[in-house]
């Protein structure tokens, strides 16, 4: 459609222009003239519609070039929970996004309400490819100007991660390596990493500091571990820009409720606890399972750092300003305040409105006691703190938007229960 309708058009400017200039001809001259402009201006349309076939123009959009004072930045993951979230707030600070997911585990009612908030030319495209695919991730990174990658896409479940390291290791360390590559082959030196307090394992010591000894005790924070490595170790011999940021536990969504979290069905068994709470308040699960209640914690429950996902993607974003040429920062992201389960239970059910019913249950394997961090450092290098986060009211802006799709991004995602 597109091909001929520009074939079209060119043809027709061209043929006017003649047509123009046709009364001050000589006659004799006017049959070859016009033969000689209509023979160009039909190899002119085959040339237009052969470009158009090979592979380096079939995306002419402006996302194939950098433009001064546009900044692009490929979102990996972007239809996921937190990558949608960062997507947003990318979109609304003027930058331009592209993201690819290949919706395993996100969704695409997420894509399209970002489209829908900025369809205007140039601002968002979104890619459907699987970074497991070599060939997919070249023909990504050749057909797109980047500035820089926020590299989300992962599997990110401890649980299933017991149940399934090669997935892991698959989707998340060899997955990055392959980002990385990419990114070297085609000049794109700013990369902002996805990591996770997972990789610190169960230190000695509280809060975990940037220089707390990595000792992962899953696949998934080994998996996070050893993507870090692969990074650190490239970095030390190029001129990237990167930032790694170890997320906490986070919660929440956007506090105008356009997106939320939404995990697939299948993966509530390994869900985290906000979801678990909301699933239970809506009574799709009977109640609440609290998995360890003899932890050396305050009240025998895990202790975690709960981070809001709206203070996480501002951290993500004053990390891609701050970001410099040949030089890496480590960062956690989090409060710096540890709440328990218990806590956590509470806060649910005064968000939720609903006395969920909790059973109390015995350890589950891989997690770890008490997780808090010291969040010191991204403070005073980043000036970046928590504002949005308060447990309660995360928890009630994420309740906002679970409650008003009851089946999530699908098919009657809008419709509320
Ligand atoms: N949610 C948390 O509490 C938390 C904590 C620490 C770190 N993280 C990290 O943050 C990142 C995002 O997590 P999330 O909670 O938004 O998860 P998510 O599952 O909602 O999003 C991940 C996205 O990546 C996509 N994806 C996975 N494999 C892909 C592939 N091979 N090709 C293309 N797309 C692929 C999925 O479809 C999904 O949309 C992950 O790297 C995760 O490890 C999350
Ligand atoms: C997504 O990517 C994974 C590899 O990471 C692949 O195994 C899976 O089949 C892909 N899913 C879809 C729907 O393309
Ligand atoms: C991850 O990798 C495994 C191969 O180990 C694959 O089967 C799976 O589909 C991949 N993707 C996801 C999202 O699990
Ligand atoms: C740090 O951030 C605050 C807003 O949160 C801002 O008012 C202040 O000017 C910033 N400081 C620096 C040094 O950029």
């Amino acid at each position: 459609m597109l091909n001929f309708s520009r074939s079209r058009t060119q043809t027709r400017s061209a043929r006017s222009l003649s047509l123009g200039g046709m009364d001050y001809t000589d006659p004799k001259k006017k049959h070859s003239i016009v033969g000689k402009i209509i023979l160009a201006a039909t190899l002119t349309a085959i040339c237009i519609f052969m470009l158009k076939q090979s592979p380096s123009f079939s995306s002419p959009s402006v996302f194939s070039r950098h433009e001064a004072g546009v900044n692009h930045v490929l979102v990996t993951g972007g239809a996921g929970y937190i990558g949608s979230h960062a997507s947003l707030r990318l979109l609304r600070d003027a930058y331009r996004v592209t993201i690819v997911d290949n919706l395993s585990r996100g969704n695409i009612g997420a894509i399209n309400v970002l489209q829908e908030l900025f369809p205007e030319p140039g601002r968002l495209q979104f890619i459907y490819a699987d970074l497991g695919d070599p060939k997919a991730v070249n023909k990504l990174f050749s057909e797109n100007a980047f500035d820089a990658v926020m590299h989300f896409a992962a599997v990110a479940y401890v649980g299933e991660s017991t149940l399934d390291p090669l997935k892991y290791y698959h989707n998340i360390t060899s997955n990055t390596l392959g980002v990385l590559e990419a990114m070297a082959s085609h000049g794109v030196q700013t990369l902002i990493y996805s990591s996770t307090c997972a990789t610190y394992g169960e230190p000695d010591k509280m809060p975990i500091t940037e220089d707390t000894p990595q000792v992962p005790i899953n696949p998934y924070g080994k998996a996070k571990k050893m993507a870090e490595d692969i990074i650190l170790d490239f970095c030390k011999n190029s001129d990237m820009s990167v930032m790694i940021l170890r997320y906490f536990n986070v919660i929440g969504s956007d506090p105008d409720g356009r997106l939320g979290e939404a995990p697939r069905p299948e993966l509530r068994e390994h869900g985290r606890i906000s979801g678990a709470c909301f699933d239970a308040a809506r009574g799709i699960t009977p109640g609440l399972q609290v998995k360890g209640t003899d932890y050396k914690t305050v009240d025998g429950t895990c202790v975690r750092d709960y981070i809001d996902v709206t203070d996480l993607v501002d951290a993500h974003v004053k990390a891609l300003e701050k970001a410099k040429p040949g030089k890496v920062g480590i960062y956690n992201v989090g409060t710096g305040k540890g709440r328990s389960v218990k806590e956590f239970v509470e806060a649910c059910k005064k968000a939720t409105g609903v006395n969920v019913k909790v059973d109390y249950l015995s350890r589950r394997p891989g997690d770890y006691a008490e997780v808090y961090s010291d969040p010191t450092k991204i403070r005073l290098e980043l000036n970046w703190t928590a504002k949005h986060t308060d447990l309660q009211k995360s928890l009630e802006v994420a309740w906002k938007w679970q409650k008003a799709h009851s089946n999530g991004y699908g098919p009657l995602g809008g419709v509320a229960s």
